[in-house]
């Protein structure tokens, strides 16, 4: 398989969700364009509609003609988070911030997912939380009058960062916010880009009591999540290059891109400029012979959502390749780490569980038959990405959960494969 020609991938998720939320809290009109149209997304916008926002139907371009935090009201029913965690996560800081209560629905995959470690901390600024023993969905929040907080969180999680920021935005209160490892910034960015006073130390934050809030127009820039998919076709490929066009470069994302230009493949950036107060380039991946990596707990969330595609990369890497560190893979879309050495056995790899991690052993043999995805969008994109490589046959049992975050994937791949 060669690869060749150039790729825009879809808008950056995370910011997506954000540029929802910030244009419902701000007061008057935030334009979005070139947002990612995806369901999770869809989400976030439903999750708003049904607390009172005015968010038209996503596309290339509309308005979100935001209230404030008196245009959001009781809403009249569950709100149904679908598949994503950060609509979840994030919009439980809101909710907490509201004289209202709302609970929180989502598929079975979602309704698994660990919510107390947004709870605790919403708790602790003085919202009540319903959680079933499990800790999952259904989730009730009842809002109210929150006060100020500092908050040292054991996990390394961008949406429990995030849903105390904006629950202390939305209620006017102070918010310290202390994280074991930094994690993606998007939300200190784009609050700070809308006026809000923050700073950041290191992994500590610090937003503000009253902290203002103006709307501002956001052009979503590539998610460097979905780039990396294509990165590492280009890297397995038996030639060509691929131009990945208007990728978002924030370092708190590329920890996968360092690790494939460390495996030895060839990654370019071009055209480096900075859009919505996020950098931005073309990446231009070509492939080479890789050796294997090492991944530990500092390098984690940087990639934490590339991990899965790493190990598939990695059967395709010489020598061993070590992910350790990443416990939070069990508790994303599907179990991260479990499901991802099932598959790679069934296709026979050379892959090991480990508690906190997985080791992978690269070899040059065929890998073939069928994986199972578990409805986790980043499985299917994974395995579909290792199944394009040169004498590998991988049928993915449930190809349509990427629309959870990259509806156009299986064209885009037959596209940069069929272009040479
Ligand atoms: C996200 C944060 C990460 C990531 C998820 C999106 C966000 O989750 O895995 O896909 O937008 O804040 P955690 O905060 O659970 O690490």
């Amino acid at each position: 398989m060669k690869v060749g020609g150039s790729l825009r991938v879809p808008g950056d998720k995370s910011i997506s969700h954000r540029s929802l939320i910030l244009g419902a809290l701000a007061e008057g009109d935030s334009r979005v364009t070139s947002i990612l149209e995806s369901a999770d997304v869809k989400s976030t916008a439903g999750v708003l509609r049904a607390l009172g926002v005015d968010v038209p139907p996503i596309g290339a371009d509309f308005v979100v003609r935001g209230t404030g935090r008196r245009g959001l009201r009781q809403p009249l029913a569950q709100l149904d988070a679908g598949n994503s965690g950060t609509t979840t996560r994030l919009m439980a800081g809101v909710v907490a911030a509201l004289p209202i209560a709302a609970t929180f629905v989502g598929d079975a995959s979602l309704s698994r997912r660990p919510m107390r470690r947004v709870a605790r901390p919403l708790e602790a600024m003085g919202a009540r939380f319903d959680l079933p023993a499990h800790g999952g969905l259904p989730m009730t929040v009842h809002g109210g009058s929150l006060h100020d907080i500092e908050w040292t969180s054991e996990v390394a999680s961008a949406q429990v960062k995030s849903a105390i920021l904006l629950a202390a935005l939305a209620s006017g209160v102070r918010a310290r916010v202390i994280e074991p490892e930094r994690t993606r910034d998007h939300t200190e960015r784009m609050l700070a880009a809308r006026g809000a006073t923050l700073s950041v130390d290191g992994s500590t934050v610090t937003l503000d009591a009253n902290s203002p809030l103006t709307p501002l127009d956001t052009r979503v820039p590539g998610d460097p999540s979905s780039a990396a998919f294509f990165a590492g076709l280009a890297a397995i490929a038996r030639g060509g290059e691929l131009r990945l066009e208007g990728v978002c470069m924030n370092d708190t994302r590329t920890g996968f891109f360092r690790t494939l230009r460390a495996m030895g493949a060839r990654v370019d950036e071009e055209n480096q400029r900075v859009e919505g107060g996020e950098p931005v380039a073309d990446v231009i991946v070509a492939p080479r012979a890789l050796r294997a990596a090492v991944v530990t707990r500092e390098d984690v969330p940087a990639m934490v959502d590339e991990l899965p595609l790493l190990a598939c990369l990695a059967t395709r890497a010489e020598g061993e390749t070590r992910i350790t560190g990443a416990n939070e893979l069990r508790v994303k879309e599907s179990d991260r780490i479990t499901a991802v050495v099932d598959n790679l056995r069934a296709i026979g790899a050379d892959a090991e569980e480990l508690q906190d991690g997985m080791v992978i052993r690269g070899s040059d043999r065929p890998l073939r038959g069928r994986i199972l995805t578990h409805a986790d969008h980043r499985l299917a994109m994974a395995f579909g990405i290792l199944g394009a490589a040169e004498g590998n046959a991988i049928e993915v049992d449930d190809p349509s959960c990427v629309e959870v975050s990259y509806p156009g994937f299986w064209s885009d791949l037959e596209r940069v494969t069929a272009a040479v």
